[in-house]
């Protein structure tokens, strides 16, 4: 998924960093801010104990699948449901389930109501986040996970590797330039293609991890790792309503919407570190309670805190120090019309070796 703050082409400089600091006796890495779960199921892949968390309910989805999800997926209660799943086996069922759910008639749900052409051009904010068929279908595929799951045809593990299957899909036939704050007028041609449920990547082994849906600062006081890799957004733009269509079709709660991007409430998920004001007090919070041998921190040149407030705040526990390399900007802000004068910028990655 393209999302604001990836860290998917770092991981290299990310591990290397990682790998310089901390000790070979490191067992657990936290990703306090998992968005994609990206940096966490690099090091689940390594071997680690992952604790994943993200405030966003869709990325909690996606990471109890790429992080909590770690063995083979069976349908056993679905083999009723579809034709022949009993004779597949177990390694390929997930590609049938999917194509049996790709396969579904639309349906006119909430999805097709409100956000797309279809089902809101006779209304006062007429909107196009998806083509019409692929709105029908989404309703469709969400409406049976849903069913299946108050049914119990699906266990924890088959429901979110379906949830992060159906988001990571149709975020790819979305009408928008990058990201779900605006849409576009005109279908573009991705958009305009029939959603395919692609099977999202079951990452197997025998570690237990661990997934969470919180604010990050009352998290920290209750757990406790080795690494805590620590990413939070930058600047002032807000995942929730940057991904509210995503967090709507993860929740599927017929939410009350308004405006012109039929934007759902969001107030318990403002994030302080999005706020100039109260971001230093969030973080010199959560620095000081964190319970972790080392403490990393990937922020960039023109993030809400200079690097001198990052250091100030993560010496209060030991030995500080940071690496940095030149990356690309994120590509949305090139169609948001933002006035950078480069488009790149510093990415930092600062630790800190915690005295106790
Ligand atoms: C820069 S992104 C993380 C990107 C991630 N490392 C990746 O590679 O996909 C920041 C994430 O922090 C989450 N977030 C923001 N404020 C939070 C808070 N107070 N508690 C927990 N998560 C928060 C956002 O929802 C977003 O997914």
């Amino acid at each position: 998924m393209n999302y604001i703050g990836s860290k998917l082409s770092l991981l290299q400089f990310l591990e290397e960093s990682i790998d310089k600091v901390a000790g070979k006796d490191c067992r657990t890495f936290c990703d306090l801010f998992a968005g994609t779960g990206a940096v966490g199921l690099h090091f689940k892949k390594k071997g680690y104990k992952v604790i994943a968390n993200d405030i966003q309910f869709y990325s909690y989805a996606l990471n109890r699948h790429y992080i909590g999800n770690h063995k083979p997926l069976k349908f056993s209660g679905l083999v009723k449901d579809i034709p022949n799943l009993e004779e597949v086996n177990v390694t390929d069922r997930a590609v049938v389930v999917c194509d049996h759910l790709s396969d579904l008639q639309g349906t006119e749900g909430f999805i097709f109501n409100n956000y797309c052409l279809g089902g809101t051009n006779l209304s006062a904010e007429p909107r196009q986040y998806f083509s019409d068929d692929n709105g029908k279908k989404c309703d469709a595929i969400r409406q049976k996970i849903e069913s299946w799951k108050k049914t119990d045809l699906l266990n924890d593990d088959e429901y979110y590797f379906l949830l992060t299957t159906l988001l990571e899909s149709i975020d790819k036939y979305a009408n928008t330039a990058a990201v779900y704050g605006a849409f576009l007028k005109k279908l573009k041609k991705s958009a305009q293609k029939s959603i395919v449920l692609t099977p999202a990547m079951l990452t197997i082994n025998d570690q237990e991890h661990l997934v969470f849906n919180k604010d990050v600062n009352s998290l920290a006081k209750e757990i406790e790792g080795d690494i805590l890799y620590l990413d939070p957004p930058y600047n002032q733009r807000q995942y929730a309503t940057n991904y509210h269509l995503l967090e709507t079709i993860a929740k599927y709660d017929n939410p009350e919407i308004h405006g012109k991007t039929g934007l759902r409430e969001y107030s318990a998920q403002k994030s302080l570190y999005c706020s100039r004001k109260e971001v230093k007090s969030a973080f010199k919070d959560l620095i000081l309670s964190a319970k972790a041998k080392y403490i990393f921190l990937s922020y960039n040149n023109e993030g809400l805190m200079s690097a001198g407030d990052v250091k100030e705040i993560m010496s209060l526990r030991g030995k500080y120090g940071f690496f940095t390399k030149e990356y690309g900007r994120f590509k949305a802000d090139k169609s948001e019309k933002r006035n950078y004068k480069s488009n790149r910028t510093t990415e930092y990655l600062h630790y800190v070796v915690c005295n106790s």
